[in-house]
């Protein structure tokens, strides 16, 4: 496209600011600008700009409350880890270990995300929590769907793959692939491993007009977790999943540490009740815990905000003394792939649009650099859960915290979801898992030290053990590798050392 022609689209957009400094670019520098400014839509670009910034005067204002309208999510359409008897919770497994077997399943991680509160210049799936392993939370990942597709061979006879979708951004993308090939795809087929990059989006000033980062560049952030279904469109993902046969998606985000890929119990309970959406959820922890809550608001299922709500909402409970609006939503999701294609093809430009005021570093009017101390900008973002309302039947699993949510958010410093509390959470659930299989520990002395049962998140557990995916998936099949024995702390279990533990 020629500058005639990007000047006009600007001009009609009423964004003709984002070339006031070509003049002074070089020939190479705007032919890098004018490449990025031909990709920019006029109607669309000047409707962005204009919801942005109407969005963000709103959003400076009180949150609009849907108290009045909200329900609960009726019983009949929540599963419980923690209600439901052993039979029960056996026969999802059964079911979701068939479905994995017969190559329906697949996972389809979001790792789109700048992960500006962590701070790390790399994707956070990139992350070395600081485990006695090393290992990052991709290789955690990797190892899981290592795992479960065995287990669920084994059950079944035949071998299968769970295909692994990846989402990632212009931030993610190059440093993830570079990443997964010199890790050699974590033993992973890379056949099976589908990269894919979501849309950015330009981030906009208070009085909507896009903002320059550099001189021939304009500011743009991915365009939110909820740009999976646009990206499902670019890049034909779901041709490709129907090409495997996959026909439930479990759906999950980089940075939860305890995430259970593919899990047999959480796509039988879905795949039973012929569900085409479905969301774990955890029970908040304290009302005003700042999570947002799978509910009804004017009977449609979708997640509120913790600011949308009252306070006095959030404290309601049942007769029992159960939290009315108790369903956390940790991002986690089961999907069918004929929903996916109907949000793709019918509702993705419905989705909200949420708005997150941020600061944006820019180019002032000499053209350096100015990095803001306050917020600056807008940036728009779809939500991924944002398509529970098109859901002809929609379900909530809830499942223990402890057990299965911990994300890593923030540096360590911060009081929640760092490098710290990820790393105890796996290094409690692995010391349980030893405890509950038989296990006993020493310490460096080989004096015992004494268990205790479900320690406080907020403490380390008296001795460190580790366990690889590769080795146990949810805590099976360790009382014949851990009964009566010794653990000397730090204990790692790992596929090299499993055989030793077998002959003594
Ligand atoms: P968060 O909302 O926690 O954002 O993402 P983040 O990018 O990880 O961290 P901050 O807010 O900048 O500190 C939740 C999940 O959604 C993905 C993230 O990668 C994470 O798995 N995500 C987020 C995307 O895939 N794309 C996006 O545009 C935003």
């Amino acid at each position: 496209m020629s500058f005639e022609e990007v000047k006009t689209r600007l001009d009609i957009a009423g964004q003709s600011h984002a070339l006031r400094f070509w003049s002074e670019l070089s020939a190479e520098e705007r032919a890098v600008f004018l490449g990025e400014l031909s990709e920019l839509d006029a109607e669309e670009l000047k409707d962005h700009c204009r919801v942005a910034a109407e969005a963000a005067k709103r959003a400076s204002g009180d949150e609009e409350r849907l108290d009045s309208r909200m329900e609960p999510v009726s019983p009949e359409f929540i599963g419980s880890v923690c209600k439901s008897d052993q039979e029960t919770l056996k026969q999802w497994e059964d079911e979701g270990f068939l479905q994995i077997s017969e190559n329906k399943v697949a996972v389809l991680l979001l790792a789109g995300g700048q992960g500006t509160r962590l701070g790390v210049p790399y994707p956070k799936g990139m992350y070395n929590v600081g485990l006695p392993s090393g290992k990052t939370l991709y290789q955690i990942q990797a190892e899981r769907i290592r795992k479960v597709q065995q287990l669920a061979s084994e059950k079944y006879g035949s071998s299968c793959t769970v295909p692994w979708y990846i989402m990632t951004s212009e931030f993610t993308l190059e440093p993830t692939e570079k990443f997964f090939k010199e890790n050699g795809y974590f033993d992973l087929d890379p056949s099976n491993i589908v990269m894919f990059e979501q849309r950015m989006i330009p981030a906009v000033s208070f009085d909507g007009k896009i903002i320059l980062e550099k001189k021939n560049k304009i500011a743009t952030a991915p365009d939110g977790n909820g740009g999976l279904y646009q990206a499902l469109v670019d890049y034909k993902v779901l041709e490709d999943m129907e090409s495997r046969g996959v026909q439930y998606l479990h759906v999950y985000c980089v940075d939860n540490i305890l995430v259970k890929l593919a899990d047999p119990v959480f796509i039988g309970f879905c795949v039973s009740k012929g569900a085409d959406c479905g969301a774990k959820v955890v029970e908040k922890a304290y009302p005003a815990e700042p999570v947002g809550v799978v509910c009804r608001v004017d009977g449609v299922y979708q997640v509120v905000e913790y600011s949308e709500i009252r306070p006095e909402t959030a404290e309601q409970r049942h007769p029992g003394g159960e939290l009315m609006y108790s369903s956390g939503n940790i991002c986690n999701h089961f999907f069918t792939r004929d929903f996916l294609r109907e949000v793709a093809q019918k509702f993705q430009r419905q989705l909200k649009q949420h708005v997150a005021i941020k600061k944006v570093p820019f180019v002032d009017e000499e053209g350096n650099l100015v990095k803001p101390t306050k917020p600056n900008g807008i940036k728009m973002e779809k939500f991924v859960f944002d398509v529970f309302q098109f859901s002809k039947k929609f379900v909530a699993f809830e499942v223990k915290r402890e057990d299965e949510f911990s994300p890593l958010k923030n540096a360590d410093g911060a009081p929640v979801d760092t490098p710290t509390t990820v790393r105890r959470s796996l290094l409690s659930q692995h010391y349980h898992w030893a405890l509950q299989a038989g296990a006993k520990f020493l310490d460096e002395h080989e004096n015992p030290i004494t268990p205790i049962l479900r320690t406080s998140l907020d403490v380390d557990p008296p001795a460190i053990c580790e366990i690889s995916p590769l080795v146990s998936y949810f805590g099976e099949g360790l009382v014949k590798l851990l009964k009566e024995k010794n653990l000397k702390s730090p204990f790692l279990l790992n596929e090299n050392n499993v055989k030793t533990l077998v002959q003594n």
